[in-house]
């Protein structure tokens, strides 16, 4: 085993903490992620340890992925990507409740396990019980050599480097990175055509670029994190691709800051927790120029309507009518939004916790890695 990593990266590097080294590491772990993967020649992605060939590769009709926590939110993205890039039917689910409901185990669906460490109990035990049934199963995972990586089929190293903060931050980012290239290569060994998959290429290849961007907000995410970190509670909202970003916020918040948070699609906001929206709970509302942008637009006037404070996270400079605060991500391929939009809400997460005086890198009773039942 060879490991490519230097001592000196276990400090904090001169930042406060280790989630913010983490967190500013990722325009290079995300590159570290694509390193050597993207073919130009072809535009597919070359992923060596999945061990199938491509008619393997082909027979799949279905994938279903399972992980804990951030994995999981991470998982949820990149269902998403394989049935836009692939159109292989494709979910997410918890691992610890996949391996509890004795589940249907098929020969033609591929089972992907996600996990940063290597260890987490239910995501090692769900593997191993679809082992048992004969599933194959690949993971995505950040540690070498780790326990889920050795009981996988194959898989995909995230090579981003150790994570020493509890709330992931980098290892979340380089997951999602690796779903696009496996929906890559899912999809362009079926119908996804040469000109969409340069498309998405040179969408990945400008990821580092742009992460770099969004982290020169920083000053900017700050004032807002100590605008809102007095709110006993806060909503998170995102439609479709947006969703799992929202999910994704409303958990780091939670973790590091103890701020209550909820997530929701967008859309279902009128189906119960618009009653909680008022002044004093805002908003996090995630909005992509996509095409769902005039929905979710509609859905930021219902909040606005009932008093309910807006920040939006998106593509559209400010517009006060739209929102109370905004913050503006860079644009690339649209089915590669959710990779940029969960950045600025990192970042937020963090300065809200630090706001806070919490313990930013250890939050009480939660532990990097969960190695029991
Ligand atoms: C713990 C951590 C989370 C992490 C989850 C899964 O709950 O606090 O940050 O997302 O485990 O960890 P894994 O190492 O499997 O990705």
């Amino acid at each position: 085993l060879t490991v490519d990593w230097e001592a000196g990266h276990y400090d904090t590097g001169g930042y406060e903490h280790y989630l913010l080294k983490e967190i500013s590491e990722q325009p290079d772990t995300v590159a570290r992620t694509l390193r050597g993967r993207l073919d130009d020649r072809f535009h597919i992605a070359h992923l060596g340890g999945l061990n199938m060939d491509a008619r393997e590769t082909r027979s799949f009709r279905r994938v279903k992925i399972i992980g804990c926590g951030s994995a999981y939110y991470s998982g949820q993205i990149g269902a998403q990507l394989i049935e836009e890039l692939a159109r292989i039917p494709a979910d997410a689910e918890p691992a610890s409740e996949f391996r509890y409901r004795s589940p249907v185990v098929e020969p033609d669906t591929l089972y992907v396990a996600i996990s940063q460490s290597g260890e987490t109990y239910d995501t090692l035990a769900a593997v191993q019980e679809l082992k048992r049934k004969g599933g194959r199963v690949l993971g995505i995972v950040n540690t070498v050599g780790s326990a889920i990586a050795r009981e996988c089929d194959g898989g995909v190293y995230l090579h981003a480097g150790p994570e020493v903060s509890v709330a992931s931050t980098k290892a979340f980012t380089s997951t999602a990175v690796a779903f696009a290239l496996l929906a890559l290569h899912l999809g362009r060994v079926r119908d996804l055509s040469p000109a969409d998959g340069r498309r998405i290429c040179e969408g990945l290849r400008r990821l580092p670029g742009q992460i770099k961007e969004i982290l020169a907000l920083e000053p900017q995410i700050k004032e807002l994190a100590r605008k809102y970190a007095d709110s006993p509670s806060m909503m998170f909202v995102g439609r479709v691709r947006g969703y799992p970003v929202a999910r994704e916020g409303a958990q780091k918040l939670k973790e590091i800051s103890y701020v209550h948070a909820e997530a929701y699609p967008a859309s279902e906001l009128k189906h119960g927790p618009l009653a909680l929206i008022g002044p004093e709970m805002p908003t996090v509302a995630i909005v992509p120029d996509d095409e769902l942008l005039d929905k979710n637009l509609t859905t930021l006037g219902e909040i606005r309507a009932r008093g309910g404070r807006v920040l939006m996270v998106g593509h559209r400079t400010a517009d006060p009518k739209l929102a109370d605060d905004c913050v503006v991500v860079p644009r690339n391929e649209t089915e590669l939004d959710p990779i940029l939009l969960s950045i600025p809400l990192q970042l937020l997460a963090y300065h809200a916790a630090v706001a806070l005086e919490r313990d930013v890198d250890k939050p009480r009773n939660l532990a990097k890695s969960v190695t029991v039942e």
